[in-house]
């Protein structure tokens, strides 16, 4: 379907819990209790019939996000669920890496095809650190294993903070050589936690990258959003950008939210959406349920986020990323 601003939408990110195993000093403080009740998160057979209704007004990939979805103990009943929908032609998840490498194959079996996995440092003693209690070499095996067992890609998402980790952006491009991952730099956004870092401007990582190596600019699929990738000739990963600050990327924006309490949210900026939980029984057709969800994403959804801007705004996120899944 198209939007008021006449954008495809055809991209859902569907976070499925806010709870995680880890404690990221940008995404949540380190004594959070503030989770929500696993009464209030959706069900597998609800969110079979949202994932349904969203394929109707023609949503075709979906992202698990989570918080950490992998700590759901439905998680494979909720894939399976998903694959079997006509329409969704890609499945892709937002993880830490968590218990994934016991479980690799079974979810590419049952239609995972893309993985993306946090990691913001090279450094076992480090990546400790920021995630208060993360097991690197743990995610690094995972990650090289991943790159074994068939799936379309494996990304890294790696968040840059000034003075924390931008001494390892080198580092990072120089595993895409021989490592067929992708990684991909993201400006920390001002939201939660990610207020108390500094980001690094994309750009800068850009020029520093250009100093050491010859990028070649790849061209974007339609459902890749909002990040803009390199290649260094001989890698076999490539080098993304995602850029929320320095380059808004709102015109091309493909995507709506569905939190794992049922909220759709139309802006990872702003809270505008609609709570989908009330039309989740029985006697509201998969058909009602699409064409609310139309409606909603065609009135409200923003135009462009004014992260950037310090002049106030109305109706702006307060929720942490666990409650919006990246
Ligand atoms: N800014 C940018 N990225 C963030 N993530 C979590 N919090 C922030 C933030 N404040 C990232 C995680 C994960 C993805 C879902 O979002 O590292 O890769
Ligand atoms: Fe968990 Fe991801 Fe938040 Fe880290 S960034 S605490 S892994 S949800």
């Amino acid at each position: 379907m198209l939007d008021r601003n006449k954008r495809q939408i055809n991209y859902l990110r569907l976070s499925i819990t806010d709870h995680c195993n880890l404690r990221c000093q940008y995404c949540l403080p380190e004594k959070h209790t503030n989770f929500y009740n696993s009464c209030d998160l959706l069900n597998s057979n609800e969110i079979e019939k949202i994932v349904k209704a969203f394929s109707l007004i023609g949503i075709k990939k979906v992202r698990i996000t989570g918080g950490e979805p992998l700590v759901r103990k439905d998680f494979k009943e909720i894939l399976k669920k998903i694959h079997h929908i006509d329409g969704i032609e890609k499945i892709a998840i937002t993880t830490n890496g968590f218990q994934l490498l016991e479980n690799l194959e079974e979810f590419r079996e049952n239609g995972l095809n893309r993985i993306n996995i946090s990691l913001d440092s090279l450094n076992a003693e480090k990546y400790n650190k920021i995630t208060r209690g993360g097991d690197f070499n743990i995610i690094f095996k995972t990650i090289k294993e991943a790159t074994l067992k068939n799936f379309e890609k494996i990304r890294l998402n790696v968040v840059i903070m000034k003075d924390v980790n931008d001494d390892e952006i080198l580092d990072f491009v120089n595993l895409t050589k021989d490592l067929n991952v992708d990684v991909r730099f993201i400006e920390i956004m001002p939201i939660g936690e990610g207020k108390k870092f500094t980001s690094v401007k994309n750009s800068d990582i850009l020029t520093l990258l250009q100093k050491h190596y010859l990028l070649e600019k790849t061209s974007n699929i339609s459902t890749d959003g909002p990040a803009s990738y390199y290649k260094i000739p001989n890698f076999l990963g490539e080098i993304g950008f995602i850029s929320p600050l320095s380059n808004r990327f709102c015109d091309n924006c493909n995507r709506v939210r569905v939190t794992s309490n049922g909220f759709l949210k139309l802006c990872l900026h702003y809270n505008q959406g609609i709570d989908l939980v009330p039309y989740l029984g029985n006697d509201i057709s998969i058909e009602t349920l699409a064409t609310i969800i139309e409606q909603a994403i065609y009135n409200e959804k923003p135009k462009e986020h004014q992260m950037d801007s310090s002049e106030y705004t109305s109706n702006i996120e307060s929720k942490g990323m666990n409650k919006i899944g990246g």
